[in-house]
């Protein structure tokens, strides 16, 4: 089992196909890359950034982490967006969660898992910090889908407090932090309306958001029901 055969013949089929309709695609790309998006998504391989949003190679700079954290201890996820804003000088930073996060409810249903329990401390943080609003949440579905949601509520205003964020909007750059949740019972991408474009917008925006996430009944009424 050491060669994933079927891998690379699809590989090839791809990139024969690609090259049959735009000769030039590839040497193109190979030239720069210039995404006019940084995503920040949970590392499910169901929500994978490129195929869900219909990118092509060369749309979209990705990081990828178990629940989409932004830790400012993280200099992992802080390179990324330091490189996505400075270097190739993203206009737009997307926070997207997901419903049915299995980070999020591992740490909201306490289950030890190993090594990620300290990653996943994370999202305990924000379960304590809004306990009273999530605790007064009675269906247990729509407290998963809140806290899912806050999650990303949570790492929108996480990205928007980094240094390099600040700096950007500092110099006057024009730099959006978007917060995002994608379905993946039924593939459908929801804004949130959680829209950062200023330091000075964060209270405003967690205030409005916390009304909205806190206010909305559960999302999937029925299991057919669908969001788009
Ligand atoms: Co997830």
């Amino acid at each position: 089992m050491r060669n994933l055969k079927d891998i690379f013949e699809r590989n090839r089929q791809w990139a024969g196909e690609i090259n049959r309709d735009q000769p030039d695609f590839f040497n193109r790309l190979a030239e720069k890359q210039k995404p006019a998006y940084l995503w920040i998504g949970c590392s499910d391989s169901r929500v994978p950034a490129t195929t869900l949003c219909g990118f092509d190679p060369g749309d979209v700079f990705v990081h990828r982490n178990v629940a989409n954290i932004v830790a400012h201890t993280d200099f992992n996820c802080l390179s990324v967006i330091q490189y996505a804003v400075e270097v190739l000088e993203v206009k737009h930073i997307i926070v997207c969660g997901h419903y049915g996060c299995g980070g999020v409810k591992a740490a909201m249903d306490n289950l030890e898992l190993g090594l990620i329990d300290n990653w996943l401390r994370n999202i305990q943080d924000i379960i304590n910090q809004y306990r009273v609003r999530l605790d007064s949440v009675v269906d247990p579905i729509r407290r998963f889908e809140a806290l899912c949601e806050l999650n990303v509520l949570v790492q929108v205003l996480n990205v928007s407090r980094t240094t390099v964020v600040g700096r950007a909007w500092t110099n006057g750059g024009e730099l959006s932090v978007h917060g995002w949740i994608y379905g993946i019972d039924d593939g459908c991408l929801v804004d949130l309306d959680i829209c950062v474009t200023g330091i000075g917008e964060l209270e405003q925006v967690e205030n409005i958001s916390l009304k909205g996430i806190f206010s909305r009944t559960r999302i999937r009424k029925k299991p057919q029901e669908k969001m788009c």
